[in-house]
C-alpha cells in the first residue's frame, strides 16, 4: 500500500498509550511526523523516546493537552505548527467513559464529560487544526467511534451515544470540508487496552470463542486501518466509518 506519508505531519490526541500510542507509532513507522498528545507529559515523553528509536526519520513532538480544554488544545495545536510547519492529519483518539450502569441513572457531570471529551472535543481540535494549516495544505481527519454507536449494550449505553455521535459530526464535517479535507472515521470493537480492561480481562477467552476471528482486537489492528484512512491508498474515501472488530458485529449468534 502506497501511504505517500512520508514528511506529511500528524497529530494523535489520547497516544500516551492504547489505541492512540499504535497510531502515532504506525503513521511515524511510514515517515510521518507525529505530534502526540494527552493529559500527562511525561507518559508521552516515555512513548515519544520509544517511536523516535523506532522510526529514527520522523520527527516527534509530546504536548501535553486535555481534550476539553480550549487553551491547551490551542496551545498544542501552535506547538505541532512552530515545530513542523502546519498540520496534515488529525486523529481524534482520546476518549473516556466515567460511568458504567443504565442510561436512566447517569448524573449530569457524567454526562456532561463524556459529551466534552468523546464529542465536542473534535468539534474543537478539528478547529483548530484546520486553522493550524489542514485547511490550506488539505489532508486528513481520523476520528474514533466504536462499534457502540451502532448497536445498544448494557452499561455503557451514554458513551455509546457519544460515539454514534462521532459518526454522524463525521459525516457532516466530511461533507462541509470537502475536497480538501477527507474525513473518516473507525469503529473499533472491543480492543485490550486500559480504557476497556473491565470488559474482557476478567473473559477474554470466553468472549474470544464467541468472536468470528476468534480474538480479541489489538491496537495495532486499528493502528493499520487508521494508516489506511491517512494516506494516499484511501483518497477516494471520505465521511465513511471503518468497523474493525474481529467480526463482532456480524456474528450469527450473540449467545
Ligand atoms: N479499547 C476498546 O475496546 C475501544 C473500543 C472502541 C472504541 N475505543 C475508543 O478508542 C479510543 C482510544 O481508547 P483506548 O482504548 O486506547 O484507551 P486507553 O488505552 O485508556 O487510552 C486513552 C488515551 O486517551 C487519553 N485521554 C483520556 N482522557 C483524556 C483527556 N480528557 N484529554 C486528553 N487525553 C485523554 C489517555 O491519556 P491520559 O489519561 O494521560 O490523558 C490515553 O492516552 C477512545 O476514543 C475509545 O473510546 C476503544
Amino acid at each position: 500500500m502506497r501511504t505517500g506519508l512520508n514528511g506529511r505531519t500528524a497529530l494523535v490526541t489520547g497516544a500516551s498509550r492504547g489505541i492512540g500510542k499504535a497510531i502515532a507509532a504506525a503513521l511515524a513507522a511510514e515517515g510521518a511526523n507525529v505530534v502526540i498528545s494527552s493529559r500527562k507529559q511525561e507518559a508521552l515523553d516515555e512513548v515519544a523516546k520509544e517511536i523516535a528509536a523506532a522510526s529514527p526519520g520522523a520527527g516527534v513532538l509530546a504536548k501535553a493537552a486535555h481534550v476539553g480544554h480550549a487553551d491547551e488544545a490551542a496551545a498544542c495545536v501552535d506547538a505541532a505548527v512552530a515545530e513542523f510547519g502546519g498540520i496534515d492529519i488529525l486523529v481524534n483518539n482520546a476518549g473516556t467513559n466515567p460511568y458504567y450502569g443504565p442510561m436512566a441513572d447517569i448524573e449530569p457531570a457524567a454526562a456532561a464529560k463524556t459529551v466534552e471529551v468523546n464529542q465536542f472535543a473534535i468539534v474543537q481540535w478539528t478547529q483548530l487544526a484546520l486553522k493550524g494549516g489542514l485547511a490550506e495544505r488539505g489532508g486528513a481527519v481520523i476520528n474514533i467511534a466504536s462499534v457502540g454507536g451502532m448497536i445498544t449494550e448494557h452499561g455503557i449505553g451514554y458513551y455509546n451515544a457519544t460515539k454514534a455521535a462521532v459518526i454522524h459530526l463525521s459525516r457532516q464535517f466530511a461533507m462541509e470540508l470537502a475536497p480538501k479535507v477527507r474525513v473518516n472515521c473507525i469503529a473499533p470493537g472491543l480492543v485490550k487496552t486500559h480504557l476497556a480492561r473491565a470488559l474482557w480481562e476478567p473473559n477474554e477467552a470466553q468472549i474470544s470463542e464467541h468472536m468470528p476471528l476468534k480474538r480479541l482486537g489489538e491496537p495495532e489492528d486499528i493502528a493499520n486501518a487508521a494508516v489506511f484512512l491517512a494516506g494516499d491508498a484511501s483518497s477516494w474515501m471520505t465521511g465513511q466509518t471503518l468497523v474493525v472488530d474481529g467480526g463482532a458485529t456480524i456474528r450469527a449468534s450473540i449467545a
